[in-house]
C-alpha cells in the first residue's frame, strides 16, 4: 500500500470522538427520558431490510436516495433510509396478540444518500415516536406533545422553535373541490412540500399542467395555502368531504395541546404535507422561529402503511426528529453542557514503589463506584498531577514514602485546594475522601 494513501472519512458520515459522542448522548438522553415519561417503550429492528419495504410506500423522494444493493444470497437490499416501514413490517408480525394502543419509541441510525446540504447527512439518528392502534385525535395531540417536550427538556423555549400543523385530509378536500382529480394529490402534495423552496411562479406552473388547474384555481389555491386559516378553508371549501371532521379534530387538537402546555408552541400551516407518501391525516413539522434552519422534526398520522404492509389494519401517527439539525440549533443557542472529563479520584505515587498500593486503592474505590485513574507507568511527580488536572479530578491521593510509612496518604480535595491525612486502612476499604463518599 503507498505510505501517503490516507483514508477519508465517506462524505456525509460522521466519527463521533468523545466530545461529539458526549453531545449525541446528551441528547439520547433527553429522548429516552421523555419517551418514557409518556409511557413509550423502546424497540429496535435491523439496519438493512428488503428494498421492496421502501420502494412503493415511501415515496419517490426517498426511494431515490437509497444505498441499496444485492445481498451475497441474490436478495434485494437497502440500508434502512427512516424506521416508519420497519416499524410497520414488525409490528404486522405481531401486532393481534398486542394491547392496544401500541407506544413504541426507537433511536435508530438511518440511511439516506442526500445531496450535501446544512443539517442533511447521509447518516443521522432519529428519534422515532409513534402510537399504533388508536385513531382519535387524542393520539396525534401526545405525540406532538412528546416531541415538544423534549425540546423543551434541551432547552428549547416558545420562542426558538414552532410546531406547524396541517391535515392531509383538508388539503384533499380543497384539491377536490377544486376538481383536481384523486390521481393527481399525490403530486399536487409534493408541489405544496417544495412551495417556500420554490419561485411562486414554478409552483403555479406546475399546478397548471400537472394538476389540471386553471389559472385563477392554481392562484387561488396557492393563496390559500400560503395565507389560510381554518376558518378560511371552512368558508370557502367546508362542504367538501371530510373537512368538518377534519377542522373539528384540528381544534380539538390545539385544545389538548393548550391544556398540555403546549398551546404556544403550535401554529396552524397548510404548506405542511411531509414528503412521504404514506401519511393520510394530521402532519406536522418542527423548525425554529427564525427558520435558519431546517426542520427539526416531521411526523403525522399513516393509517394505512400497517395494512400495506401486510399487517393488521391498524390507525397509526408519529414522528421522526433528526439528531443533525437539533444538534446545530442546540449549538447555536448555547445550549449544549460543557464536555468536561470528570475523573472522582487520581492516585499520584511519589516514588515508584508505591504503585502497588496506588493499584490496591485504586480498587477499593472504583468498586465504590468512582471514576478512578493514576498514572500506567513511572512517571515525575509533576506529569501525575498534571494527568489528574487533564482528567479533571476531584481529589488526588499522593502515596509518599514517609507517610505511607506512618500509616496514612494526603488526599488532596481538588476543588477546595485543602489537604487532609488520612487511613491507609480507610483509604483501602473505598472510603476517607470526606463529605460524600460514605
Ligand atoms: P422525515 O421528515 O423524513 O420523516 O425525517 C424526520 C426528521 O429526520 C427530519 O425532520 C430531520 O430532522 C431528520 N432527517 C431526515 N433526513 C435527514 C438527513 N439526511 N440528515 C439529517 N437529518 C435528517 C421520517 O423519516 C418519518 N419516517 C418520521 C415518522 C415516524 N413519521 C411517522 N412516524
Amino acid at each position: 500500500m503507498a505510505k501517503d494513501k490516507a483514508f477519508a472519512r465517506l462524505p456525509g458520515f460522521r466519527d463521533f470522538p468523545p466530545e461529539e459522542l458526549q453531545i449525541r448522548s446528551h441528547v439520547f438522553e433527553s429522548w429516552r427520558r421523555i419517551s418514557r415519561r409518556y409511557g413509550f417503550q423502546e424497540y429496535d429492528g435491523p439496519p438493512l431490510e428488503a428494498l421492496d419495504l421502501y420502494t412503493e410506500k415511501s415515496g419517490e423522494e426517498i426511494v431515490g436516495q437509497l444505498y441499496a444493493f444485492e445481498d451475497k444470497g441474490g436478495r434485494e437490499i437497502t440500508l434502512r433510509p427512516e424506521m416508519t416501514p420497519s416499524l410497520a413490517r414488525i409490528l404486522g408480525e405481531r401486532s393481534r396478540a398486542m394491547p392496544k394502543p401500541i407506544r413504541w419509541f426507537t433511536l435508530p441510525q438511518l440511511f439516506r444518500y442526500e445531496r450535501q446540504q446544512r443539517g442533511r447527512l447521509r447518516e443521522h439518528f432519529q428519534w422515532n415516536v409513534d402510537i399504533i392502534g388508536e385513531a382519535g385525535v387524542g393520539a396525534d395531540a401526545e405525540i406532538l406533545a412528546v416531541a415538544l417536550d423534549a425540546l423543551r427538556d434541551l432547552g428549547l423555549g416558545k420562542n426558538d422553535i414552532v410546531a406547524r400543523v396541517s391535515d392531509r385530509r383538508l388539503l384533499t378536500a380543497v384539491l377536490s373541490s377544486l376538481g383536481v382529480s384523486p390521481e393527481h394529490h399525490l403530486v399536487a402534495f409534493e408541489i405544496v412540500d417544495k412551495v417556500e423552496r420554490e419561485e411562486a411562479s414554478r409552483s403555479l406552473q406546475r399546478l397548471r399542467e400537472e394538476c389540471g388547474l386553471s389559472e385563477s384555481d392554481a392562484e387561488a389555491f396557492l393563496g390559500l395555502v400560503e395565507d389560510g386559516g381554518p376558518e378560511d378553508i371552512a368558508r370557502l371549501h367546508g362542504k367538501g368531504p371530510g373537512v368538518t371532521e377534519a377542522l373539528a379534530d384540528m381544534q380539538e387538537h390545539q385544545d389538548i395541546l393548550a391544556r398540555l402546555g403546549l398551546g404556544d408552541f403550535i401554529q396552524f400551516d397548510l404548506r405542511i404535507v411531509r414528503g412521504l407518501a404514506y401519511y393520510t391525516g394530521i402532519v406536522f413539522e418542527i423548525f425554529d422561529r427564525n427558520r435558519e434552519f431546517r426542520a427539526v422534526c416531521g411526523g403525522g398520522r399513516y393509517d394505512r402503511l400497517l395494512e400495506l404492509v401486510g399487517g393488521e389494519p391498524l390507525p397509526a401517527t408519529g414522528f421522526g426528529m433528526g439528531d443533525v439539525v437539533l444538534t446545530e440549533l442546540l449549538t447555536d443557542r448555547g445550549l449544549l453542557p460543557d464536555v468536561a472529563r470528570d475523573a472522582d479520584l487520581f492516585l499520584v505515587s511519589i516514588t515508584p514503589e508505591l504503585r502497588p498500593l496506588a493499584h490496591e486503592i485504586a480498587r477499593a474505590h472504583r468498586e465504590s463506584g468512582r471514576r478512578v485513574m493514576y498514572a500506567l507507568r513511572d512517571q515525575s511527580v509533576k506529569k501525575q498531577f498534571s494527568s489528574a488536572s487533564t482528567e479533571g479530578a476531584r481529589w488526588v491521593i499522593i502515596l509518599g514514602p514517609d507517610e505511607v510509612e506512618k500509616g496514612v496518604a494526603v488526599v488532596r480535595d481538588m476543588a477546595s485546594g485543602t489537604e487532609a491525612e488520612v487511613s491507609l486502612e480507610e483509604l483501602r476499604a473505598g472510603k476517607g475522601l470526606g463529605g460524600d463518599d460514605a
